[in-house]
């Protein structure tokens, strides 16, 4: 299924990869095992899923501008995490119900079929506001049978479907099956600007009834971005991206939140949102997305932060962005843990002295008080139940987040060329950043830290 527009888009983004790829794929910055747009901007991991035996990462990818630009869906596989494939983009701004952009959305697999939701973005010329009129979110579904060519495209759900009291930003579908039925959740901005999640139920995949509004009794913010509602072990979760949650504290210190409040009830009906808790307290980290891979939950995010006020100088060569490594959930009560998957630890290479470290695995026992120093460029301090993360340098901008992790007993870091996810007390907070240190700087300086460190090495891409 293909049109004359999403011919020459094709032949354009082949065409744009080809000659702008060298020169993204030679920045110093360039991550060694994280994915990043072959060239121009990424940003949402979205249909994430596991296909037979081919685990697929598509993404919100703008190949002609490497600061925006119309979304398409990137793509890459793997049957490992650790060998990728990049393949054609999937979906394209071709359609007259997406042809602003393919916004992000998830996948639901089933019977060797997949079922693509995303949000197709339409904006009306005119003198609009964009939030109560003039723009289109359309709910679409892409079939394809082989995972790599799109079948059918549909539209399903327009603005006149949705609920009365929400403006015309609904949008980022996550689809799961349960029960014999089929489950949506849709991010919603209303019009006295409270964010929620509407809830969706169908027989068929592709006719949907409104059920349930699901939302907190203060309001959090005024738009709740890329959902996910799932259940770990036995406990329901809501994980979102708040936009419009305003700082207290060392608490929502990026311009928009990310994370996740636990659910008690039944969200197809009377159900209460316990206490919001935040997913990083890093930079960089936005739109998360999980998925099931066995018996496992797997999430990837987004290694950015939209309308952020520091930037990257990744820009210049043409590109930006990428997304987090992949990391298991685990349930600790109404909290959840986030682990890099154990599959990186194929990527260690030799044992390195502190001073070696470049791009880097590190794990530590921590004393109560302590401090990492990573290449002259970010600086990790703990006291008192208090972590704060300096850019010292190479910040392009960042200064500096705090956390509250308690006692801080452990820490791991994975430490790319311009990355740094830092995993404290087993994942109980974490912190995702992009830096920029002097390509050639190296060594962790410490105190109070007992640590063990390994070269990475990179992901093989192709
Ligand atoms: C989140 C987001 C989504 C939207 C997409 C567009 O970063 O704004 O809500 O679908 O990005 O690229």
């Amino acid at each position: 299924m293909s049109n004359a527009l999403q011919r020459d888009l094709e032949r354009l983004v082949v065409r744009v990869e080809r000659e702008d790829g060298p020169r993204a794929a030679a920045d110093p910055y360039r991550p060694r095992f994280h994915l990043m747009p072959p060239v121009g901007w990424m940003n949402d991991p979205n249909g994430l899923c596991r296909f037979g035996e081919w685990y697929h990462v598509f993404y919100q990818y703008g190949p002609f501008d490497p600061t925006g630009g119309v979304k398409h869906w990137g793509h890459y596989r793997s049957r490992d995490l650790l060998h990728w494939e990049q393949l054609p983009p999937m979906l394209y701004p071709d359609q007259p119900w997406d042809i602003h952009g393919v916004y992000s959305g998830s996948a639901l697999v089933e019977d060797g079929t997949m079922y693509l939701y995303y949000t197709g973005n339409v904006k009306y010329a005119g003198d609009y506001d964009y939030i109560t009129a003039g723009r289109g979110h359309n709910t679409a579904l892409a079939v394809s049978h082989d995972g790599v060519t799109v079948a059918s495209n549909e539209l399903l759900l327009e603005n006149k479907d949705y609920p009365e009291n929400v403006t015309c930003h609904v949008r980022d579908p996550k689809v799961w099956a349960q029960d014999g039925k089929y489950y949506m959740v849709l991010g919603a901005r209303t019009k006295e600007d409270r964010g929620q999640l509407l809830v969706y139920e169908s027989a068929n995949k592709r006719n949907w009834k409104h059920i349930n509004t699901l939302t907190t009794p203060e309001v959090f913010g005024y738009m709740w971005e890329c959902p996910d509602l799932f259940c770990l072990d036995g406990q329901w979760f809501l994980m979102c991206s708040p936009q419009g949650v305003t700082r207290q504290g060392n608490k929502y210190q990026n311009v928009y939140s990310c994370g996740y409040f636990p659910l008690h009830g039944d969200f197809r009906g009377a159900y209460t949102l316990g206490e919001y808790q935040e997913l990083d307290c890093g930079f960089d980290f936005y739109a998360p997305q999980t998925f099931v891979d066995g018996e496992r939950r797997l999430l990837i995010g987004w290694m950015g932060m939209p309308d952020a006020d520091y930037t990257n100088p990744t820009v210049e060569n043409g590109w930006q962005h990428g997304m987090t490594v992949p990391c298991e959930l685990k349930r600790d009560s109404e909290k959840l843990l986030r682990v890099p998957a154990p599959e990186m630890e194929a990527l260690r290479g030799e044992r390195i002295a502190p001073e070696q470290a470049q791009i880097f695995d590190l794990e530590a026992q921590t004393a109560p008080r302590g401090r990492l120093v990573i290449r002259g460029a970010a600086v990790l301090e703990w006291d008192e139940g208090t972590l704060s993360l300096t850019l010292v340098q190479g910040g392009s901008g960042r200064t500096v987040r705090y956390a509250e992790p308690g006692t801080v007993r452990s820490l791991r870091v994975l430490a790319d060329a311009s990355s740094l996810e830092i995993f404290v007390n087993g994942g109980e907070q974490v912190l995702t950043t992009r830096y920029y240190p002097a390509p050639h700087a190296c060594g962790v300086q410490s105190e109070g830290v007992q640590a063990e460190l390994w070269a990475m090495g990179a992901l093989q891409i192709q």
